[in-house]
């Protein structure tokens, strides 16, 4: 199995995320969700069991064009039982880095950088910038260490549970943030959650 595919924990994911953090884990992703432009296209990158989908529905229910890219088998067949309502998806079961679309309006990555090290997010991120169109916007949603202790045991767990569970390759976060400013991109949003240990932004490219 690849590195970072979550098959192993498809059955479980949700109740567990749900069980240890309440609603704080989609709460971040959904924040901005009403600033995605209505009839537009947008990638969703690991995207998990699909639930987002749904909270996409509930802001947006028809007119948006999803490309719906997931590197696990598993998370996809659950993600393609979701009512996506009138909007249109396509899921492609892959890694994103072998997914070339163009000039889409907007990116979501919730939850997707924390799984890749320091070294293997800028091709990653590259990749994917390379799909989003000038003027696009891109959510994009991570913990963080705010300096909080229980915030470093947490995500030390987290992270030692998915390396066993589904081969995440990361012992420490990344910092995703570095490539948008790298890249030029304007933060037009931002806002924690669960004590800070998740923030959720909103770029521009
Ligand atoms: C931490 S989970 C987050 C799931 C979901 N976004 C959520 O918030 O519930 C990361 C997801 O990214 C997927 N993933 C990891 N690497 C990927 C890649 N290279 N391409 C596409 N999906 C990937 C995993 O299979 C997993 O479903």
């Amino acid at each position: 199995m690849m590195r970072g595919n979550y098959d192993n924990s498809a059955p479980f994911y949700d109740r567990l995320s749900r069980l240890i953090f309440g609603r704080a884990l989609i709460n971040a992703p959904v924040h901005f969700l009403p600033l995605i432009p209505a009839n537009s296209s947008v990638l969703i990158v690991g995207g998990g069991t699909g639930w987002i989908l749904e909270e996409i529905a509930r802001v947006h229910p028809f007119g948006l064009s999803i490309t719906y890219v997931e590197i696990s088998a598993r998370m996809t067949d659950l993600s393609r039982k979701r009512n996506v309502a009138g909007n249109h998806v396509v899921f492609i079961n892959q890694p994103v880095q072998d997914v070339s679309l163009s000039a889409q309006d907007v990116v979501i990555t919730p939850f997707l950088f924390d799984n890749f090290t320091e070294a293997n997010v800028p091709p990653l991120f590259d990749h994917i910038h390379q799909q989003l169109k000038p003027g696009g916007i891109w959510l994009n949603t991570d913990f963080q260490i705010s300096g909080k202790w229980w915030q470093h045991v947490l995500l030390k767990s987290m992270l030692l549970f998915f390396k066993v569970l589904c081969g995440v390759e990361s012992w420490r976060l990344p910092d995703a943030d570095k490539q948008f400013q790298l890249n030029d991109y304007v933060t037009t949003g931002k806002q924690t959650f669960y004590g800070d240990f998740v923030v959720t932004r909103c770029y521009r490219k």
